[in-house]
C-alpha cells in the first residue's frame, strides 16, 4: 500500500486501529524512564500519544498526510510534546538520538532497512520496540496483511537486529473480535561499545 491508499483508508474510517495503546507495546513501555522517542509510521497517532501522557518527546512520523492531520486533531492532549510529522520510514532522520524508536504495524518489505537505519537514531542503552503482524498470522491468526513478503518471522528479526543485544523476540497472541491474531515482539538494544 502506497501512501495515498493510506491517506483512503484514514479517510473513509476514523481510527481504524482505535483510540488504545496496544496491550504489548504497553507492558515494553511502561516500564522505561522517559525520554526521546520516535513513533516511526504512526498512524494517527495512539502510541505517540499513550508516550506523551507519560512524559516522553516524540517525533512521530507517518506518510499519510491524512493520519497526521488526524492525529493533530485527536490527539491536542499531546500538545508540543508530539511533534507530527509526514515522513516515508525510508527516507526521514530525527534531528538528535533517541531513547526509543518504536515501529508498529509498520507493513513493508522494506523492514530490514528501516530497522537498520532506525538503530543508528539510538542513544547509548536506547531501544528499538518492533511489533507487526507475524508471518505465522496467514496460516494461524485472524486480519492483518495476506502478502508474506511485508510479514516478518522471529528468524528475519533476527536477522535485521544482528549485532544487538536482542531482549525480547517472540510471538504474541493478540485476541481480537474475529479471533486470535499472532503478532511478532521484538526489543533490541546496542551492545555497550
Ligand atoms: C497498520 S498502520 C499502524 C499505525 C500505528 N503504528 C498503530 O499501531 O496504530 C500502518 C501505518 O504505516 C504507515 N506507513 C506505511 N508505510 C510507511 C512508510 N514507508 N513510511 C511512513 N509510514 C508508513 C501507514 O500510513 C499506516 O499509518
Amino acid at each position: 500500500m502506497d501512501s495515498s491508499d493510506w491517506d483512503r483508508r484514514y479517510t473513509e474510517q476514523p481510527r481504524p486501529f482505535g483510540a488504545v495503546a496496544n496491550a504489548t507495546l504497553v507492558a515494553e513501555l511502561v516500564t522505561l524512564p522517559a525520554g526521546r522517542a520516535v513513533d516511526l509510521a504512526c498512524g494517527d497517532g495512539r502510541h505517540a500519544a499513550w508516550l506523551a501522557a507519560r512524559g516522553w518527546r516524540v517525533d512521530a512520523v507517518d506518510f499519510s498526510a491524512v493520519a497526521i492531520a488526524e492525529a493533530e486533531r485527536g490527539w491536542p492532549a499531546a500538545g508540543d510534546s508530539v511533534h507530527w510529522q509526514v515522513g516515508d520510514a525510508l527516507t526521514w532522520e530525527p534531528d538528535e538520538r533517541v531513547d526509543l524508536v518504536l515501529v508498529a504495524y509498520l507493513q513493508t518489505e522494506q523492514l530490514p532497512l528501516v530497522l537498520e537505519r532506525a538503530r543508528t537514531w539510538l542513544r547509548p542503552a536506547g531501544r528499538i520496540v518492533y511489533l507487526g503482524h507475524a508471518r505465522d498470522n496467514l496460516a494461524y491468526g485472524v486480519g492483518g496483511p495476506r502478502s508474506p513478503d511485508v510479514l516478518p518471522t522471529v528468524a528475519s528479526l533476527a536477522s535485521a537486529l544482528d549485532g544487538m543485544e536482542v531482549l525480547s523476540l517472540r510471538h504474541v497472541v493478540r485476541a481480537t473480535p474475529d479471533g486470535d491474531a499472532y503478532d511478532v515482539l521484538a526489543v533490541a538494544r546496542e551492545l555497550p561499545a
